[in-house]
């Protein structure tokens, strides 16, 4: 470290400085105060609903169904019926027309989604204005793209659609799970029912307005909200061919379970614990920055997160202390406040889950470090948290969290290095940050994850695929290769 750098590391943590608030305006969306089911292009008036809140707030904001096995049953028939006596008659030039419409109309109204994105799952709408909703419309766009093209992406090899897909979505992300699926499945023919979280259903319910626009014809994209059961229900549904899952790894074993031996196709994508790699030769302040971006993007409630830091011995004292630093300016609070880093923890059930992984580190041993920071009364929130002196066998460092929290650890040589970072039942994601290039190679050879960013991380493209190893689920989501899971070959 150069002088000038000691100095800047020794300087006060300016923590006092006051941010005058910058509220996004909660009025760009008209929210419903109920939603029904969107089954053939209209809506299906359920028959139980529940209360859809604000994290932040702890207020509800709408009403939304509980869909039963029945009304799932009418949205598999309705997708069953466009397959048959639609879709799969249109022209794969056609298809890619309502794809481009669907990516315009995501981007004329992006300001809409993303405060309800911001006000319903509680995340910060700098990231839902910078980034879910400039992907989404992004996938949209790549595989409108593909539509017409599939034949070249598979030469010889006569690709043709499966037929109705089932997709369940997580909370964390829920426009852009949604975007993830749906584009894929229709770009190559396939006819949709898809479900929300049910912590976050109210973007997609904004999006069936998108698909009225865009004037899809009625029942090629079903949305059916509610729970687990509701997720049951669609996965045991028998006229599902195709079942694609974002979520815990936990529930992506049962369906696994539930499905062996039927036929239907299978898609899992699931947990991760992915670590975060700091060579000694990295630049420090960069890698900072990317270590925040890891862990505390989306509070953290992202399976790809950086959860896990090896930071190389040699550095640990300054880029700690870098790190601690930086996280004192991190602003946590509301949501739709434009100044906001962090915002708040999607659920009471996540918040509790954080909070016990956290009492369980400390009480292994793990030092605990949370910035001063205020955290408002009502509504569900976490402080950025840091444990160092963390070992290997500690819950910290082994089970996902899926929170604002870090886990330090330490190496000394690139073999030990590779050997911590693959110690984990999952296999997601890495990050590797050296100047070295070969160095950057070798390690992506040896990391078992499907995605490894070099000098970056949580950096996402459509045309790039995306996907686990080992408990981390299989199938790809995005690029060519994410066409694949929802074709068969003759
Ligand atoms: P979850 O796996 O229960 O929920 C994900 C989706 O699956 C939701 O739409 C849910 O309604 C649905 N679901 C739940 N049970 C189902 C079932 N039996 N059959 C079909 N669908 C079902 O995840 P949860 O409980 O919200 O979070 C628990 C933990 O899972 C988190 O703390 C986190 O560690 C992990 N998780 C990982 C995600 C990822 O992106 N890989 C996303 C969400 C959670
Ligand atoms: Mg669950």
């Amino acid at each position: 470290m150069t002088e000038l750098e000691r100095k800047q590391d020794r300087a006060p943590v300016p923590s006092s400085w006051d941010y005058a608030p910058a509220p996004e305006a909660r009025d760009l969306v008209q929210v419903r105060e109920r939603y029904g089911h969107f089954v053939g292009g209209g809506w299906l008036e359920p028959k139980e609903t529940y209360a859809t809140i604000d994290p932040s707030s702890e207020e509800s904001i709408a009403e939304v169904g509980q869909a039963t096995k029945e009304e799932v049953e009418l949205a598999v028939g309705s997708a069953r019926d466009a397959f048959e006596n639609s879709w799969s008659a249109i022209s794969p030039s056609e298809r890619a027309k309502y794809l481009f419409r669907i990516a315009r109309i995501l981007q004329e109204r992006s300001r809409e989604f993303a405060v309800l994105e911001s006000l319903n799952g509680g995340k910060p709408i700098r990231e839902s204005r910078d980034v879910d909703l400039p992907l989404s419309a992004a996938h949209f766009f790549y595989y409108a793209g593909w539509a017409d093209k599939l034949e070249y992406a598979f030469p010889n090899r006569k690709p043709r659609p499966i037929g109705v897909a089932g997709q369940i979505v997580p909370w964390n992300f829920p426009l852009l799970m949604l975007a993830w699926k749906i584009a894929p499945a229709l770009a190559t023919g396939n006819t949709v029912v898809l479900k929300p979280a049910e912590t976050t259903p109210l973007s997609a319910l904004l999006f069936a307005d998108v698909l009225r626009q865009a004037e899809l014809p009625p029942g090629v994209v079903n949305i059916v909200t509610g729970d687990g059961r509701t997720g049951a229900a669609l996965v045991k549904s028998p006229g599902v061919d195709k079942i694609a899952f974002t979520g815990s790894t936990e529930v992506g074993k049962a369906i696994q379970r539930e499905l062996a031996g039927t036929g239907t196709h299978l898609t899992l994508e699931l947990g991760g614990k992915a670590a975060n790699i700091i060579f000694d030769d990295a630049a420090l302040d960069q890698a900072v920055e990317g270590i925040v971006n890891g862990i505390y993007f989306n509070q953290g409630h992202v399976c790809c997160a950086g959860s896990r830091l090896l930071v190389q011995e040699s550095i640990y004292e300054p880029l700690i202390g870098k790190l601690k630093r930086r996280l004192a300016t991190l602003r946590v609070g509301d949501p739709l406040d434009k100044n906001t880093d962090v915002g708040a923890i999607n659920s009471r059930q996540q918040l509790d889950k954080i909070k016990q992984l956290v009492a369980s580190g400390e009480e292994e041993g793990a030092a605990i470090y949370q910035p001063p920071c205020k955290l408002p009364e009502k509504g569900y929130w976490f402080a950025p948290t840091v444990f160092t002196n963390v070992a290997q066998s500690y819950r910290i460092a082994q089970e996902e969290i899926f929170g604002p929290v870090l886990s330090v650890l330490t190496f000394r040589t690139p073999d030990e290095a590779v050997e911590k970072a693959n110690n984990t039942a999952y296999g997601l994601s890495a990050g590797v940050w050296t100047e070295k290039g070969s160095r950057i190679l070798a390690m992506a050879q040896r990391l078992r994850a499907g995605v490894i960013w070099a000098n970056t991380y949580n950096r996402f493209d459509p045309s790039s695929p995306f996907g686990g190893y080992k408990e981390s689920g299989f199938g790809r989501e995005g690029g060519r290769h994410g066409l694949e899971p929802y074709l068969e070959f003759e």
